[in-house]
């Protein structure tokens, strides 16, 4: 490969570990592949592990950009926030109308919509694009989520399917719909990614505390677990973990690390947009939490202390207590994959994204970090039915979650009962007990907030809105809280609205 100008079909700005393995996977593909980076290191490094490949470093942007084949595409890998917008601004007057820019980091999805369209503005196609696999994923095939701008993505379709991880021969990667849909999907995919690690890390907590199993026994759990239906690459990893040393040491590296969780802010990012949403995804929630309440050591020792003990070994047999937890973690982890596809069909309702949760399930079977035996079960049942209303209406998947509940329900009474902090299985168990509660107590919150703050209800069987003045009422019947309660101001008419027993309020309000 010479170096004169335009000899490159791809560049990628950031050579950090994910952007030299992505372009050493591109050249592994037979595509020519330019890379920049300012720091010199990083780009030498490329050169060290592109040695006899079609690939070349710059660390001048000007050289770097006039290298590549017009139209340009070039990727930028960086981490998210105000260096995307530095880079754009640096690359923006170098590059030519009809060039594609593509942000391949894990940026909020509401900046890739503004910057779309700033850069619509000045004629460059661009589009966001989640890429998940880590460093090996990336290097040997990554899974991708690419939405946005799909003229610009018909022309790297070729190239990201070569370099995407497979299944049954078929790429892991596929558009996923206008505006930021590809970075949209890639975080609920971390939202996902959250949940399953906290479910694994609780189960971490039930094997040690719960049933004292050492180390070893541990990782056998987790070993067994990789090998049936609870198949993934997170329990994959996990099990590895179990049997990885502190270097020169004879215990593990694991014990030596700090019981405090950090984040780079996706799964957050996943629990805000569901609450904007009101699409409830409490365990991913609860992950997120948990990783907060984690960073409070000092807090959790003095509280240690005060409350203690700490929880105790879990009652029963061993080998049940066993059973029960792998039908707790199936059941839970069903439970978060289906609060993550319920949140995408909100998203895709309300952004326009019109997504294909079968595809988007497809393209999660290999490659990602939240790839797993069961992902199949949910490619099944949205191929099916793009229009399935939840992931727990399908017919095969109920009765894999009728299989599993029991044994959820007992582990969980089990640890509870010990002590032992089990809060994501929790919420997975509450959040499948309450959608399944046709009629929740929620009719009570309504009557709360029409009392205090004559916010309105609605009646079964009767159209409209309506308010009461509970006060009122309260006069005419025995109140417990004695005859003070009914001093209590009356709560001020909402102009416009009737009594219950009157004719419903227009329905404005
Ligand atoms: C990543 O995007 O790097 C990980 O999938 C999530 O990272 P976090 O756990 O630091 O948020």
């Amino acid at each position: 490969m010479s170096d004169t100008p335009m000899d490159y079909a791809f560049g990628m700005i950031g050579l950090g570990t994910m952007g030299r393995n992505l372009l050493l996977n591109m050249a592994d593909h037979g595509f020519a592949v330019a890379g920049y980076d300012k720091n010199q290191k990083q780009v030498d490094l490329l050169g060290q592990e592109g040695q006899g490949k079609p690939v070349k470093g710059f660390m001048d942007s000007k050289e770097f950009v006039q290298s590549i084949k017009m139209p340009r595409a070039i990727m930028m890998l960086v981490p998210a926030g105000a260096i995307v917008d530095s880079v754009i601004a640096e690359m923006t007057p170098l590059l030519s109308p009809g060039d594609i820019l593509i942000d391949g980091g894990n940026s909020h999805f509401t900046d890739t919509e503004r910057r779309a369209k700033e850069l619509a503005a000045k004629n460059l196609h661009f589009f966001g694009m989640g890429v998940s696999g880590g460093e090996e994923g990336a290097r040997f095939g990554p899974s991708m989520m690419p939405g946005g701008d799909a003229e610009a993505y018909k022309v790297m379709q070729p190239v990201f399917e070569a370099i995407a991880a497979k299944v049954d021969g078929a790429p892991c990667v596929a558009y996923m719909g206008p505006g930021a849909a590809g970075h949209f999907v890639k975080m609920v995919h971390n939202g996902i990614e959250y949940g399953l690690m906290e479910l694994i890390a609780e189960t971490y907590g039930v094997l040690k505390t719960g049933l004292g199993l050492d180390n070893a026994a541990i990782g056998q759990v987790f070993t067994q677990w990789n090998e049936g239906r609870l198949q993934s690459f997170l329990l994959d990893i996990t099990k590895d973990i179990f049997a990885f040393n502190a270097p020169g040491t004879d215990h593990l590296l694991l014990d030596d690390i700090k019981d405090e969780a950090r984040a780079k802010g996706t799964g957050k990012w996943t629990s805000q947009v569901a609450m904007d949403l009101q699409a409830p995804i409490p365990t991913i929630d609860t992950a997120v939490s948990m990783r907060d309440l984690s960073k409070y050591k000092e807090l959790r020792v003095q509280l240690a202390a005060q409350y203690g003990p700490e929880a105790g070994q879990l009652p029963g047999n061993k080998e049940e207590v066993l059973r029960q937890l792998e039908q707790a973690f199936y059941f839970s982890m069903i439970m978060s994959y289906a609060q993550g596809m319920h949140l995408l069909a909100k998203a895709s309702e309300e952004y326009k994204y019109d997504l294909h949760l079968a595809t988007i399930a497809k393209i999660w079977r290999g490659g990602c970090i939240i790839r797993s035996a069961f992902l199949n079960d949910i490619f099944n049942a949205f191929e099916g039915n793009n229009q399935l209303a939840h992931l727990l209406l399908d017919g095969k998947v109920q009765p894999l979650v009728q299989g599993s509940v029991g044994g959820a329900r007992s582990l969980i009474a089990a640890a509870v009962t010990s002590g032992l902090a089990v809060p994501a299985y929790t919420s997975a168990l509450g959040y499948f007990d309450a959608f399944r509660t046709a009629r929740l107590p929620s009719n009570l919150i309504q009557a709360q907030r029409d009392y205090f703050g004559a916010h309105t209800y609605e009646l079964i069987g009767k159209e409209g809105v309506f308010h009461t003045q509970w006060t009122g009422l309260r006069d005419k019947v025995e109140s417990p809280a004695g005859p003070q309660a009914n001093q209590a101001p009356a709560t001020p008419p909402v102009p416009g609205t009737k009594q219950s027993n009157e004719e419903p309020l227009n329905k404005h309000l």
